[in-house]
């Protein structure tokens, strides 16, 4: 074996070892490589070439949309097509000093990531207010009534954030994001082209027919998509001779109860717990109660590709299980309920 060999080697262990240095490896670092979200594309191509040429800073970003669509690869793209570096943070968790060390550590055209935007505190939003609109931060040196307050100076810089609730965030500060995007679910087709890259990224022989069964139980989301196939490749290995055919990809799913919908355990759960404990019609609070998640978590992580695929709808008088839930979970439908539909 050469030296290189050697290195590759030791390479592909490593990134087996870290597991989130495969997925990471799996990401495009192009807007060219990012597959589907074409309007998104499209709009992103404009502003980062205008940018460009004027020599500016990109606009601050909203990113929209339900987790595990690619807001983060994208900010990472963006960065990489603008030529400048992308600095994270993490929104529910950053006070007021972080955010003044990230951004004054920030250089000319640097993007600044932040997930879950929605979640930051009202106080850090705040103070992000002068940063974006004319690139100062106003600092205060001491406390309480003798504190000064002094304007520094910062790099003109990109705030890209995400969000899963765009309601949430403060009407001002909605405001001073130039660019608003919406991301939505992928098609099994789109998901189809990931899994068949990564795959051959991965060195993971898939026949095409399992690609096509893993892309349309991924519920539109590409993250989805990923997990499965590795989950898929470890059964194919331990179970076959490692490649993913049509037969073990069936077989796989059904022993990781991977339902024909790409529903799992808990979302089969959390519809169950709505028809049987409360007749198919709950509020949040108690749903949440009775299916130990948090109310976010439902609403964000839960209900979104539920209400996509018709098995839910949301009414004033609470969550509601659509017949097709009923059907897919094979319960009888009661009788008041085909009157509602
Ligand atoms: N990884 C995450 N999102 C992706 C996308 N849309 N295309 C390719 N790889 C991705």
């Amino acid at each position: 074996m050469s030296e290189h060999d050697e290195h590759d080697k030791q390479m592909e262990q490593l990134r087996r070892e870290e597991g989130e240095e495969v997925e990471y490896s799996l990401r495009p670092q192009a807007l060219a490589e990012f597959i589907g979200q074409e309007r998104v594309k499209e709009q992103l191509r404009i502003h980062i070439e205008a940018a460009k040429q004027r020599k500016e800073a990109l606009e601050h970003i909203l990113f929209v949309g339900p987790p595990g669509l690619g807001k983060t690869t994208l900010a990472k793209i963006i960065a990489n097509e603008m030529g400048t570096n992308l600095k994270q943070g993490i929104g529910p968790t950053m006070e007021r000093l972080d955010l003044a060390t990230i951004l004054t550590n920030l250089d000319e055209g640097d993007v600044l990531f932040v997930d879950e935007i929605h979640r930051m505190k009202g106080y850090v939003q705040e103070s992000l207010y002068p940063a974006m609109e004319d690139y100062t931060l106003d600092l205060a040196i001491g406390q309480g009534a003798s504190a000064d307050i002094v304007q520094v100076p910062l790099a003109r810089f990109t705030l890209i954030g995400a969000t899963t609730r765009e309601g949430l965030l403060a009407g001002p500060f909605h405001d001073r994001f130039g660019i608003r995007l919406h991301l939505d679910y992928y098609t099994p087709e789109e998901i189809q082209i990931a899994i068949r890259r990564n795959g051959e990224g991965q060195k993971i022989e898939i026949e095409e027919e399992a690609e096509r069964e893993l892309a349309r139980r991924s519920r539109g989301t590409m993250r989805i998509a990923n997990k499965l196939l590795f989950n898929v490749r470890d059964y194919a290995v331990v179970k076959g001779n490692g490649v993913i055919t049509h037969e073990i990809a069936e077989e796989a799913l059904e022993f990781f109860r991977i339902d024909e919908f790409g529903l799992d355990e808990r979302d089969r759960f959390y519809l169950r717990t709505l028809i049987e404990k409360f007749g198919g019609r709950a509020g949040l609070k108690a749903l949440s109660v009775a299916v130990s998640e948090d109310e976010r978590t439902l609403e964000d992580v839960y209900e979104p590709y539920l209400i996509k695929i018709g098995f839910l709808t949301l009414t004033r008088q609470g969550r509601l299980a659509t017949d097709h839930a009923y059907e897919h979970l094979g319960y009888e439908l009661p009788d008041y309920h085909q009157t509602l539909f």
